[in-house]
């Protein structure tokens, strides 16, 4: 049986890696994971400088998901390339890092100084952050800036690059388009959902931010329908599908609808095995149902609407 899938140029052993931002630098979850059974790991969002988040509280749960406004704290890429990756490059697990910056020159000094560091399979590029106030979903709502961020990032470095797209807009296939045209090796998808809730009982918002981001199982179906839409327009793209993946059964809804790869974020938070969970269900759910090779059910799903 072969799980191994190539994700725009990087070779991973399963197609399950790590949403950015909650799996920490993967090393955090040491204790849990057995981390070279993971096909790659995404960790979190680097910026050129280091970056102390926005204020308390960051955090609220919501009936099927949760908000957060962390705004991409993180010590800088100097560090993440000095102190950082040469423990992680240690594990021989491709690791993929999700950059960030305030202006295309920031994403493309990040780029550069990640290009030549050992153990970085990748780049993510995250255009879609909704919870800073500068960059972000600024970049990720508008097919030009997108394209220009996406096109100064593979000048900067020889790595592929994967460019995270936003539900945060009116036409994602859009989107998809200008950065694909731009040289994306592939895209992700889907960043959170832009969110909000209110402490009904002190009258104000809950996040320090007052708006945040929306992920979990409720924006799974989004999700789904944002891989769909997208690998039907561009089918040869590879796609990293993500959004609410809780279980195997949750991943293989990504796959059948078109996902090379799939991504656990806020899965990782209720069960910090489940990655290695949703590995190991595609691995049982590929035995049962007699397919050999992962790719045999990447957008199998799109051909039921053909059949009619
Ligand atoms: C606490 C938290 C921090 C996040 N930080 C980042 C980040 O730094 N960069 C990024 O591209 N996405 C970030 N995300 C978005 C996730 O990577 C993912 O796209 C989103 O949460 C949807 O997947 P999920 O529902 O499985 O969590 C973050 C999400 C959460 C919950």
């Amino acid at each position: 049986m072969n799980m191994a899938v190539n994700l725009g140029g990087i070779s991973m052993n399963n197609p399950v890696t790590t949403a950015s931002g909650t799996f920490g630098f993967g090393l955090e979850y040491q204790p849990y994971v057995a981390l070279q059974r993971l096909g790659a790991i995404i960790v979190k969002g680097t910026t050129l400088k280091p970056r102390l988040g926005n204020p308390p509280p960051r955090i609220a749960e919501t009936p099927s998901g949760m908000l957060n406004a962390i705004g991409l704290q993180n010590p800088g890429v100097e560090r993440v390339a000095e102190e950082i990756m040469p423990r992680l490059a240690a594990l021989g697990v491709p690791v993929i890092v999700n950059i960030a910056g305030d202006t295309v020159e920031d994403y493309a000094q990040v780029a550069r100084r990640l290009d030549s560091v050992p153990g970085v399979a990748g780049l993510e590029v995250n255009i879609s952050c909704p919870n800073v106030k500068k960059g972000g979903i600024q970049f990720g709502s508008d097919p030009y800036t997108a394209a220009e961020v996406t096109r100064a990032v593979k000048a900067s470095a020889g790595l592929p690059v994967i460019v995270k797209l936003s539900p945060n807009v009116t036409d994602l296939v859009t989107m998809a388009e200008a950065v694909a045209g731009a040289g994306a090796d592939a895209l992700s998808m889907i960043n959170t959902l832009l969110g909000m809730a209110i402490d009904v009982d002190r009258r104000r918002p809950v996040l320090g931010n007052i708006t945040g981001g929306l992920s979990g199982p409720a924006v799974r179906p989004v999700a789904v329908r944002a891989v769909w839409q997208v690998h039907r327009a561009l089918p040869l793209l590879p796609i990293l599908g993500m959004g609410g993946i809780m279980t195997a059964r949750d991943a293989l809804e990504f796959i059948l609808a078109g996902a090379t790869a799939v991504a656990v974020g806020t899965g990782n938070f209720v069960n910090p095995r489940a990655t290695l969970d949703v590995v190991e269900g595609i691995e049982q759910y590929m035995i049962d149902h007699g397919f050999v090779d992962i790719s045999e059910l990447v957008g199998l799903a799109q051909r039921y609407p053909n059949k009619e």
